[in-house]
């Protein structure tokens, strides 16, 4: 693979977007009547219009050399042939594997995939035992990162699929406010807790799970296999842990990349056997497309190379994600995790520093309450920050007007990022040719959802992949943890010799 600065499609882009600089999305409107053909496909569940980006079609042509010449094709082969392609912790990247169908791989990766199902077929009986037990009425995820933001996000954004009757909580930080204030609702014999972790060493949802323990034997409860069960890929310490009923992954499942597996157990709860196997093969068309289309027509790839582009060549630094629909309101904290523990890299696979910017940065509300709140930026700020809308096209409610005027803001939004407003001057001046990209599905159903994440996963893996970058570790995330150990000792002791002084200070006023 060579590194994508040293390309020439690379040299190709930094002269082309000089020539790019005067480019405006309404003359190249007006120039070229099939622009939103042109640039605008579908792939599975999901229509995508990237028209109104800065792009045109001498930009694509550029950054699919760049895939070519990086070797994108290969790199994602890699990955769908089992390679040990997170080669810093010597790991296989293989959630895509877990939507995969029963039997329909061979060779070397046909055992892990019987495993999968193997797995998948116990967890998804457990939940419908759950489902049917009315005893059981609140369901408490704890676990923290992938091991909340996925199966939080899911159980949000298909809340009109879940199971009336119970309620799902999910408990993440180490702050105790936000368990004490779950536990003070629930009930022992009507409460089942899910301890996910991938490695069942994480402090916060240790943390969480010893008290939520110490809470349910405190109060009487005395069947800790029936209340507690833990899903992991570490069964040994889930089992020191007093844990009994337990399913267990493979350490080839990253974390952010974990709905899909055992970690989505609570998903399997809230939406049923055959809810989750239709978010699994929504994900699974979408990994079929990845695979398969041309690179030309290629969802993830237009949209990964796009981020390239952005981030490279015309230094735009953050995505904006805005879901017009109430349901995916923590779809951007889901992205938030996927884009940047996966990109924000500063060293290449062989951990030579970059030259290069990687990750943007991700952030991002529900529609239409972000336009009254942070859209002025977006409208006539000093920096352009791409706006990434994801709409619906069917609601579930039957409000009259309600779900018409949400998509008319919408696609006004979208309109008035790339139209402006030049006949007022001064403050009321709106530049205009703003770039957004525009997804829709037609429904908002297991199956849209899982093709929707997947799609956003491998255009993370894209990007990444045209970096040079290990997408799948995420050693950032170690110093702190270790220094905490040693802050969380000093609180206790009030030792703060060796300490720069603002940290000193800070702890003495915490004592
Ligand atoms: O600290 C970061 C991280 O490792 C994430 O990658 C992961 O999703 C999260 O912590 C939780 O990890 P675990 O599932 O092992 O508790």
């Amino acid at each position: 693979m060579m590194r994508c600065d040293l390309t020439l499609a690379w040299k190709n882009l930094e002269h082309h977007a000089q020539a790019f600089a005067g480019f405006d999305l309404r003359t190249a409107f007006e120039q070229d009547a099939l622009r939103a053909d042109r640039l605008s496909q579908t792939a599975p569940h999901v229509f995508a219009d990237l028209s109104k980006n800065h792009l045109d079609t001498a930009t694509e042509s550029l950054l699919q050399e760049l895939a070519r010449e990086t070797g994108l094709a290969a790199h994602r082969d890699a990955m769908f042939r089992g390679e040990r392609i997170n080669t810093t912790e010597d790991r296989a990247a293989m959630h895509w594997l877990l939507r995969q169908p029963e039997g329909s791989v061979q060779g070397a990766l046909a055992e892990p995939l019987a495993q999968v199902h193997a797995t998948l077929q116990p967890l998804l009986a457990f939940a419908e035992t759950i489902r049917a037990d009315a005893q059981i009425t609140d369901v408490v995820n704890i676990g923290i990162g992938g091991s909340d933001l996925g199966p939080q996000m899911a159980v949000l954004a298909l809340q009109d699929f879940v199971i009336p009757g119970k309620r799902f909580h999910f408990v993440s930080n180490v702050d105790g406010h936000e368990l004490a204030a779950v536990l003070k609702d629930l009930k022992t014999e009507s409460t089942l807790f899910l301890i996910a972790s991938k490695t069942f060493t994480t402090l916060e949802t240790m943390t969480n799970a010893r008290s939520a323990l110490g809470w349910y034997k405190a109060q009487g409860g005395c069947d800790v296999s029936r209340h507690f069960a833990a899903l992991t890929t570490n069964v040994a310490a889930a089992a020191e842990f007093g844990i009994r009923t337990t399913f267990g992954f493979w350490d080839w499942v990253g974390g952010r990349y974990s709905v899909w597996s055992p970690i989505g157990l609570t998903v399997a709860i809230a939406i049923g056997a055959q809810g989750f196997r239709n978010l699994l093969a929504g994900a699974h068309a979408m990994d079929q497309h990845f695979q398969t289309a041309p690179l030309e027509q290629n969802l993830p790839v237009r949209l990964g190379l796009l981020d390239v582009w952005y981030r490279n060549f015309l230094n735009y630094t953050s995505r904006s994600i805005a879901p017009y629909h109430s349901a995916l309101k923590r779809l951007p904290a889901h992205l938030q995790q996927l884009e940047m523990e996966s990109n924000g890299k500063r060293v290449d696979r062989n951990g030579h520093a970059l030259a290069y910017g990687t990750s943007p940065v991700l952030w991002g509300e529900p529609g239409t309450n972000g336009q009254h709140a942070y859209f002025q930026m977006l409208h006539q700020g000093t920096d352009i920050v791409p706006l990434e809308f994801i709409a619906v096209k069917k609601p579930t409610h039957n409000l009259a007007d309600h779900h018409e005027l949400l998509l008319a803001n919408a696609i006004a939004q979208a309109q008035a990022l790339m139209l402006g407003q030049a006949d007022e001057g001064g403050h009321k001046h709106f530049p205009g040719n703003r770039p957004s990209t525009f997804l829709l599905l037609d429904e908002l159903t297991p199956a849209s959802l899982g093709a929707l994440i997947a799609l956003q996963e491998h255009r993370v893996f894209v990007s990444g992949s045209v970096w040079g970058i290990n997408s799948f570790d995420q050693w950032g995330v170690e110093l702190g943890k270790v220094l905490a150990q040693d802050i969380h000792a000093r609180l206790a002791s009030g030792h703060v010799a060796g300490l720069d002084a603002s940290t000193a200070g800070l702890l003495k006023r915490l004592r």
